[in-house]
Formats: structure tokens, sequence, C-alpha cells
């Protein structure tokens, strides 16, 4: 697979796509997250700039190198994530969540390191905003595009998301298989998506690499855009 010669269908179009884990701050030396490696997010950063589009990638920590072309914007903890999502939406034209945002926050992150006493110790949590919801939500929102990593049910679980949230599309995978999902190189999903009718419509899109399901979505996405 190349990135090169691909036809330009994102040709003009802006997109913001968030990756990666976000991490959230216990205290100055720990922090809550999870085992999200930003592969995905990175490859459709690089698919879109391939297929023409102005790409502005908002992730969160990772250990992978910025695909040429692309406005990387790093950022730690959901809020954050949240400010520069608000930020680089003016103009966007599609956006895709593709950050596996932390659903909770340290109520209160403690300002020195927190030192143990050999109790029982325990965490509040509060929600964190839902960053892609929040996008779909506003007047005007972009093209919107989530994922939705599920251990079971998949297909149904992601369809309530594509409606809660309000979505254009939603990309689902199951990562109960360890093959797969978090830190592989490869992934398989069921791409659903609303068509012009306002009928649910459903893809499979066979085991492939990250970079090659990046193109598949979009070359699916660029159909449906208005
Ligand atoms: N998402 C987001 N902000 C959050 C949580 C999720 O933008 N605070 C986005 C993710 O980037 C993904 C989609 O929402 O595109 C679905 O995330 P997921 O964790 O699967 O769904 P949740 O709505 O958080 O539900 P749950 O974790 O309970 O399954
Ligand atoms: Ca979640």
């Amino acid at each position: 697979l190349t990135t090169a010669a691909q036809p330009q269908i994102l040709a003009g179009k802006q997109l913001v796509i968030t990756a990666g884990p976000t991490q959230e701050a216990i205290d100055p030396v720990r922090y809550l997250s999870n085992h999200s490696s930003g592969k995905m997010g990175f490859a459709l950063a690089q698919a879109a700039t391939a297929l023409g589009a102005q790409v502005t990638l908002v992730s969160g920590p990772t250990r992978l190198t910025t695909p040429v072309g692309v406005k990387r914007i790093d950022v730690t903890s959901a809020a954050e994530m949240l400010e520069a999502v608000q930020a680089a939406l003016p103009g966007c034209d599609i956006f895709v969540g593709c950050a596996a945002v932390a659903d909770y926050r340290p109520a209160q992150a403690a300002s020195a390191k927190m030192k143990k006493s050999g109790a029982t110790l325990t965490l509040e949590l509060t929600p964190n905003p839902d960053i892609l919801a929040t996008v779909a939500a506003q007047p005007n929102a972009p093209f919107c595009i989530g994922f939705a990593a599920e251990t079971h049910d998949v297909v149904s679980y992601a369809t309530g998301k594509l409606e809660r949230k309000k979505l254009n599309m939603i990309a689902a995978n199951d990562v109960s298989d360890p093959a797969l999902g978090f830190n592989t190189d490869d992934n398989a999903m069921t791409l659903i998506w609303r068509d012009a009718q306002n009928e649910i419509q459903q893809t499979e899109l066979p085991r492939a690499s990250k970079l090659e399901l990046a193109f598949a979505i979009f070359a699916r996405a660029a159909q449906l855009l208005p």
C-alpha cells in the first residue's frame, strides 16, 4: 500500500482528528490512562493527507512520529484535548474522534505527591466531557466520525453510540481479540453510517493494516459528504 498517487477525494477538506490516550493527573507524578497507542488516529491523519485534506491531529501522549504534512497539537488530559479541538474546529469539514479519551478523571488532582499511609485509599472520579458528542452537537457541526471499541455486542453498542452522539459514521471493533486493536498494526472493523434516506447501513472492513482501514473509512465518508 502506498500513500502516493491516491485519488484526491478529500481535496480542499479540513479535518480534525483526535488520537491516542489521555492522561488524567492523580498527583504530579501519577495519572490514570489506558493502553491506546494512537496508531489508528495517526494512520487516519496520514491517509487523509494523502487523499488531499488539510489535517490537524490533536494527540494525547504517544510514541509515534507525526505523518508528513500533518499539523499536530499535543495534549495530555481530556480537558486539554477538548480545548485544543474547539480551537481547531473553525472551518473543519470532517471531525474524527479516534482518541481513547479517559471517561473519568480524579475529582481533585493533588498538588503535591501523595504519600502512602498503609490504609485503603479511595480515589473519587468525576466524568470527563465527551469530546465527540460535544463537537457533533454544535450548530453547523462537521461530518462526525467516531470509533467504538467493544468486547461484546459490538454492532449494537456502536449503533447506540452513533445515535446518541448524533454521528454520521462510526467504526466499531472487537477488542476482545488480543491479536487486533490496541497497539497492533492491524485491525478489523464494522463501519456503520446513516444513508441519505436516514437508514442505518453497515459494512465489514476485514482484517487489514490500520492505514488501509483509514483509506476505506474515508472512501465511504467521501461518498456521504454534503
Ligand atoms: N469519546 C470522546 N470523548 C470522551 C469519550 C469518548 O470524544 N470523553 C469518543 C471516542 O473518541 C470514540 C467515541 O467517543 O470516538 C466512543 O468512545 P467509547 O469509549 O467507545 O464510548 P463511550 O461513549 O465513552 O462509552 P463507553 O466507554 O461506556 O463504552
Ligand atoms: Ca469510553
